[in-house]
């Protein structure tokens, strides 16, 4: 931590609204030092990390602009099958870089050490398993995995290749969640036993209704590969930009938002394991636009030690991104719209510690004799001196943290991985941990949602079952 300031207005600004929303105006909050994961000084031009991507569609073109603030690296290649891409990636990059349709050209390519996977759910399971094979370290994108199955074959393909892989929830990699972490860790919440996470949006755009680029075609795209092993259709601009509504391709809520909300919460309780039970429900109150997941859920988890209970609602933003962590002796909240990064710095993390518990019992003696209760008065006050009795207890100030303005957590996520591409040295999300989140947010969410039915995990079969 550096100084702890007070925020100015032009600070909750570029903050972004959700800061102001969250509860920090007003308040002292100690801004968190910006963690610097790569070398410095930075690594000599022979040690540079060289990389090439897949998919620079929305995300694979946030990656790359992130890639930028990443010293010792450079992107020599990149692959999309819609040729406009291409040019977009070049724009994002402000320079020429070899592009291909195929994606089998930057894996063939001898200087190149990593690559970038940033497509749709349906096809991370080969693109992993094949820049893994081909010798090539492996950053892709969440939910890690389409099908279970995947996740473990992914799972076999890096380990098998002595390959880094790093999972793309980069809130794991932010200053804010670190420091919920330190506080998880230091046991100054006492026992958690709940708690919730909430991610809700009221746009067309968090609602993947995405306007269909106007040269999006068969001649543009080649739509074939796209599907993958899909069911073949003819070509669908809706299915192209809006993917994460149909199964074949994405998973909704679960593997849009839930999987980003359950990595927080299990990198902040070091939670390294699916949940042992699920159960999902919501529906589709709004968008009945022929998707095939809801714009509302919820589910339950069980774990050993807490329940933890997630939201996603496509119709109402009051709440906006919301992590509270209920414990007998404090609790945490994470807060705003950004904390994941990719809009850049927002979001806030607030400590509490529960009022003093060792307040004298006054509701229950109301029914003793007079003297009998007295006398109990008297020997409590004796017992404990200084002591509040009954209502007058003393709250406790918030402690509020903020990330430094300007921050974001993709840039920390991706130095994060290009250092171990450099180092060998583990990254903070791997494929483990990755598959883990999503067998949980993602695989048992939407199994007990659409099989209307508790979804327990069985570590022995590595599978979901019914209770
Ligand atoms: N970490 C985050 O915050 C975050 C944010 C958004 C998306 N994502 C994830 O990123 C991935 C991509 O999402 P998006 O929103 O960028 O999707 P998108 O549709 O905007 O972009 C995907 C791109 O991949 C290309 N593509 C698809 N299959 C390909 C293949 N086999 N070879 C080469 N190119 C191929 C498409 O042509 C498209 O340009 C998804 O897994 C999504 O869940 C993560």
């Amino acid at each position: 931590m550096k100084n702890s300031l007070y925020l100015t207005r032009r600070d909750f600004v570029r903050l972004g609204a959700g800061s102001v929303a969250s509860g920090i105006a007003g308040k002292n909050a100690t801004i968190l030092e910006a963690k610097t994961l790569w070398p410095s000084p930075a690594p000599a031009p022979s040690d540079t990390v060289r990389f090439g991507i897949i998919g620079t569609g929305t995300q694979g073109c946030d990656l790359l602009r992130a890639t930028r603030s990443v010293p010792g690296i450079e992107c020599v290649a990149a692959a999309d099958l819609y040729d406009t891409r291409h040019e977009s990636a070049k724009e994002v990059l402000k320079k020429s870089i070899d592009t291909a349709r195929d994606y089998r050209r930057i894996l063939d390519r001898k200087d190149v050490d990593a690559v970038i996977v940033a497509v749709p759910d349906h096809w991370h399971r080969r693109l992993v398993v094949e820049a893994t094979q081909a010798g090539k370290d492996a950053y892709c994108e969440k939910p890690m995995s389409h099908t279970l199955d995947d996740g473990f074959a992914m799972i076999d393909a890096v380990q098998k290749n002595k390959r880094i892989c790093q999972i793309g929830s980069q809130r794991v990699s932010s200053v804010l969640y670190a420091k919920a972490k330190e506080i998880w860790d230091s046991g100054r919440l006492g026992e958690v036993d709940t708690i919730e996470a909430v991610w809700d949006r009221n746009t067309d755009s968090g609602a993947w209704v995405f306007p269909i680029p106007p040269d999006a075609n068969e001649t543009t795209i080649d739509w074939n590969t796209w599907l993958g092993d899909a069911p073949k259709r003819p070509f669908d601009g809706r299915r192209f930009v809006s993917w994460r509504c149909y199964k074949d391709y994405g998973a909704g809520l679960p593997g849009d938002l839930f999987v980003h909300l359950i990595s927080g919460i299990h990198y902040v309780t070091g939670t390294n394991a699916p949940a042992i039970r699920a159960f999902s429900t919501g529906g589709t109150y709004h968008y009945k636009d022929g998707r095939e997941f809801g714009d509302l859920q919820w589910t339950i988890y069980d774990y050993p030690k807490f329940q933890v209970v997630v939201r996603c609602n496509q119709n109402n933003k009051y709440e906006d991104q919301l992590f509270a962590f209920y414990g007998k002796k404090g609790t945490m909240f994470i807060r705003g719209e950004g904390a994941s990064g990719a809009l850049g710095a927002g979001g806030s993390l607030a400590f509490r510690a529960e009022p003093a518990f060792q307040t004298r019992e006054d509701y229950s003696i109301g029914s003793w004799p007079e003297k009998q209760r007295e006398q109990y008065i008297a020997d409590w006050n004796r017992e404990h001196p200084g002591a509040a009795p009954g209502e007058d207890k003393v709250e406790s100030e918030e402690e509020v943290y903020a990330p430094p303005p300007g921050y974001n957590d993709l840039v920390d996520h991706l130095a994060n991985f290009f250092q171990a591409v450099r180092t060998r040295k583990p990254v903070v999300e791997n494929e483990i941990f990755g598959n883990n989140a999503t067998v949980t947010g993602c695989h048992m969410s939407s199994f007990s949602y659409f099989n209307k039915t508790v979804a327990v995990w069985d570590p022995g079969s590595k599978s979901i079952k019914t209770a």
